[in-house]
């Protein structure tokens, strides 16, 4: 039987609809300042305008190449858009992935640019177009502040890049320089977007009332289309433009402070951007291994686990993988996965530890899915309100490894956001190779205006 202790200490990640609502009435609130040119500096939630609109003045058909930078890996793809005899999209891909090394992900901007452009190379050589001068789809996935969709400056890095001298920089400028410097190619960037407007868009053209895009995956994002009006920092009126929410931030200014147990601290504290993106290190895969593992320790150091000793292993940040808490949660009940897992990391458990173990990995994932789902619900119902309509039916695109991956995720987020949206009918959909459909069919788009212009 699991004892009052264990529960006690695992009732801390337990959060109740009042909780739940009060996290979602924040976040709608530094949306709202994150809008607003007043309030926007301050805003944690930077609210970043994509100039992906709603206005779409048709699309050029062809071949496009789109790039995919900051999920879990790499990928290169051709894109074929075009048309059928029902004028909808067909869209065709052939991608490779290639893995990024550690010091291309935290040595210069330039190292990581020509390792990009190195694999641009390979993949054009491959499919024997090097010679083609093909119109490049870029979802590169961090916060960037957009001046049109082929220009804007990074941010900041999230999810463990570091690359230096990329930060306040115009991101497509250093692609571009970076396949100058190998000469070897021509690439003509023509859109830059962010993994959940690429995946917003790969599920728009299935799904006209998809409006708005969400990953759960390394790191966690969403954008949706938001009335012209109130996108302060553009000018003008008329139609919707997507934003960006960049909703990881949220809680950088203390906006979740009475939320952030011993564990989030602890994780924050020892990652490579430390009070930054404190409501992502609540949520995505990036840290919730490490979460569970700083509470195994916890119960191991009350000596509640393992009889009081860890493995040398157990001991090592990082050891406790995020897809082990996918693998524990699949246990079918006969505890022999819980076992394998903790075997790999040198611990031999008894039947009880096995249970604490699913338990503690249980209420870290299921807290992410709580606290994502009040965000995205917050988000809706900020939608529902701008648009002064009584009902609104919606569908969300979503991509990501937690997402798509872990066995219970997705259930337990479609069922507190549904509770947290009373006026909303919600439809989700997974989308599939989003980033590089989406980046070839707004690169599409982008063309054409161009052209039109
Ligand atoms: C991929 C998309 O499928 O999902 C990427 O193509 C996105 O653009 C990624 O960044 C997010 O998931 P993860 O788990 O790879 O971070
Ligand atoms: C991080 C990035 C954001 C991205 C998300 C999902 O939060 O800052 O741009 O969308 O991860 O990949």
């Amino acid at each position: 039987l699991i004892s009052l202790q264990v529960e006690q200490i695992l009732s801390e990640f337990r959060l109740n609809k009042e909780e739940l609502k009060e996290i979602m009435k924040r976040m709608q609130r530094e949306m709202d300042r994150g809008l607003c040119l007043e309030t926007h500096e301050e805003a944690s939630v930077k609210m970043l305008p994509t100039y992906v609109c709603s206005t779409p003045e048709g699309s050029e058909v062809g071949d496009f190449l789109a790039l995919d930078l900051g999920g879990t890996n790499f990928r290169v793809m051709l894109v074929k858009v075009g048309e059928d005899e029902e004028r909808s999209w067909k869209v065709e891909t052939k991608n490779q992935m290639y893995s990024i090394p550690e010091d291309a992900m935290t040595g210069t901007a330039e190292m990581l640019f020509d390792y990009i452009a190195e694999c641009m190379s390979d993949f054009l050589a491959k499919h024997h177009i090097k010679h083609k001068k093909l119109p490049l789809g870029f979802t590169f996935s961090f916060p960037v502040r957009h001046e049109d969709i082929d220009k804007g400056i990074l941010l900041n890095w999230t999810k463990g890049f570091k690359a230096s001298g990329a930060e306040g920089n115009n991101v497509v400028g250093l692609l571009r320089d970076a396949i100058k410097r190998r000469g070897d190619f021509e690439m003509d960037v023509v859109a830059m977007v962010n993994d959940t407007v690429a995946t917003m868009i790969s599920c728009y053209y299935e799904d006209h009332s998809c409006e708005v895009g969400m990953i759960v995956g390394t790191g966690c994002n969403a954008c949706y289309m938001e009335e012209m009006r109130t996108v302060e920092l553009v000018e003008g009126d008329e139609g919707r433009m997507c934003v960006n929410t960049e909703w990881g931030a949220f809680g950088n200014h203390g906006e979740l402070e009475d939320f952030r147990l011993e564990y989030d601290r602890v994780v924050d504290e020892t990652s490579i951007n430390p009070g930054y993106q404190l409501y992502e290190k609540l949520i995505s895969g990036k840290y919730m291994g490490e979460l569970v593992r700083l509470v195994l320790m916890k119960l191991v150091n009350e000596d509640l686990l393992f009889n009081g000793e860890a493995s040398e292993l157990l001991k090592t940040r990082g050891s406790f993988e995020t897809r082990y808490v996918s693998q524990v949660e699949s246990d079918t009940g006969d505890r022999k996965q819980i076992y394998n897992i903790l075997s790999t990391l040198g611990v031999l458990p008894s039947e009880l530890d096995c249970d604490i173990v699913r338990l503690v990995c249980e209420s870290v994932s299921t807290r992410s899915a709580h606290m994502c789902g009040a965000g995205l619900a917050g988000m809706i119902n900020l939608m529902r309100e701008r648009r002064s309509q009584d009902f609104l039916k919606i569908t969300v695109g979503v991509d990501g490894s937690v997402y798509k991956l872990h066995p219970c995720f997705r259930d337990r987020f479609h069922k507190i956001v549904r509770d947290l949206t009373p006026h909303c009918e919600i439809t989700f959909i997974q989308s599939e190779e989003g980033s590089g459909r989406g980046a070839a069919l707004i690169s599409a788009v982008a063309c054409k205006m161009a052209a039109n212009h």
